[in-house]
């Protein structure tokens, strides 16, 4: 195995918003293009499941996600991209794993903790709506990356743990078993701009902050005209590195876009302007996309069946694997 083997899931909660695009949806596409890498992308619908347990929210959500990634030119002939729900071995490997798991080191896992800490500051009993769902989450996580012998995986910061502990799973099951899985390494691009939202802060469904990603272009433009700005005048001068309108303009810009627009700032654009003019350049970016994305989500078939073919994909890989895995734990053939 001398390529690289990058995978990645996304979580189907949620609209995907211009923080997402940014910051994952935008260098994982890219990345699927490139020749020297077997990419697995999925979307994780059984980690979806430990927070959404609205059946109509799951499929909408599930339908967006998958709609975007292909509007936007996943190259789904280099890349597997499949519904983790499909791959039945994945869930069979989480219960294999399980088994060889210890229950302390999932005492760490930081969202765990978090909430249980939520409930004694609460007052609440500490297992107060936790489910095995959310404790479990990160056996889960690591039958999904262990499953393709992934070595690269791009996550954002909150997902180090779980990395961390898909190698620590890994190394015990192979030190008991045999060398059976690779290990894998988390892959956090630090240059990747963390996009603020309309109000300054980090861009986030739960900070209500968030602008859409695939917005009406006129809704698009109210949302822009909505992002925080200080009260400094046309013909006075502002300073770009505090200003979130400019950090949003800078993540879709190319550099001379930044040069020319840091110069604009300093000589005082008016902020009414700037907006117009980062409205413009992120609608530019996604007009195309856009219309691909309305063409695919007025046609969930095509997409269920390029996800089938994905399926496909994974599934040749997936079950031979899956097959060695069981010989090796001894669950074989008797005759
Ligand atoms: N837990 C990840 C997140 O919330 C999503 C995810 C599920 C994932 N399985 C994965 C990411 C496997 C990388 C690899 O972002």
């Amino acid at each position: 195995m001398n390529k690289r083997t990058v995978l990645t899931g996304i979580t189907t909660t949620g609209t995907p918003h211009l923080g997402n695009y940014v910051g994952a949806i935008k260098p994982c596409i890219d990345a699927s293009h490139d020749k020297d890498v077997k990419s697995y992308y999925f979307l994780a619908d059984y980690h979806a499941l430990v927070k959404n347990r609205d059946p109509e929210r799951m499929r909408q959500s599930t339908l967006e996600i998958a709609a975007t990634w292909l509007a936007l030119g996943l190259d789904t002939q280099r890349a597997a991209f499949y519904r983790q729900s499909d791959i039945p071995e994945i869930l069979e490997l989480t219960w294999i794993l399980t088994c060889s798991t210890a229950k302390g080191l999932m005492n760490r896992a930081h969202a765990y903790k978090a909430a249980v800490q939520e409930n004694v500051d609460a007052g609440e009993d500490p297992d107060f709506a936790i489910t095995m769902g959310l404790f479990s989450y990160p056996v889960l996580m690591a039958a999904d990356i262990l499953m393709f012998n992934s070595t690269h995986v791009p996550v954002g910061k909150d997902q180090v743990q779980h990395l961390e502990m898909a190698r620590d799973i890994a190394q015990r099951f192979n030190h008991h078993y045999g060398e059976h899985f690779a290990l894998p390494e988390a892959v956090v691009e630090e240059h990747v701009a963390v996009l603020p939202g309309t109000d300054g802060r980090k861009m986030s469904k739960s900070y209500n902050n968030a602008i859409p990603l695939w917005l009406p272009e006129k809704q698009l433009r109210k949302a822009i005209m909505k992002i925080v700005t200080n009260s400094l005048e046309p013909g006075e001068p502002k300073n770009p590195d505090d200003s979130a309108l400019y950090a949003i303009y800078a993540a879709f810009a190319s550099r001379e876009q930044r040069e020319a627009m840091r110069q604009a700032y300093r000589d005082g654009i008016a902020w009414g302007a700037a907006k117009q003019e980062t409205f413009e350049l992120i609608n530019n970016e996604l007009v195309q996309g856009r219309e691909r994305y309305e063409a695919l989500m007025a046609e969930p078939a095509r997409i269920e069946q390029t996800l089938a073919e994905g399926a496909v994909k994974a599934r040749d890989w997936a079950t031979p694997f899956l097959a060695r895995i069981r010989k090796a734990i001894g669950i074989r053939k008797l005759g």
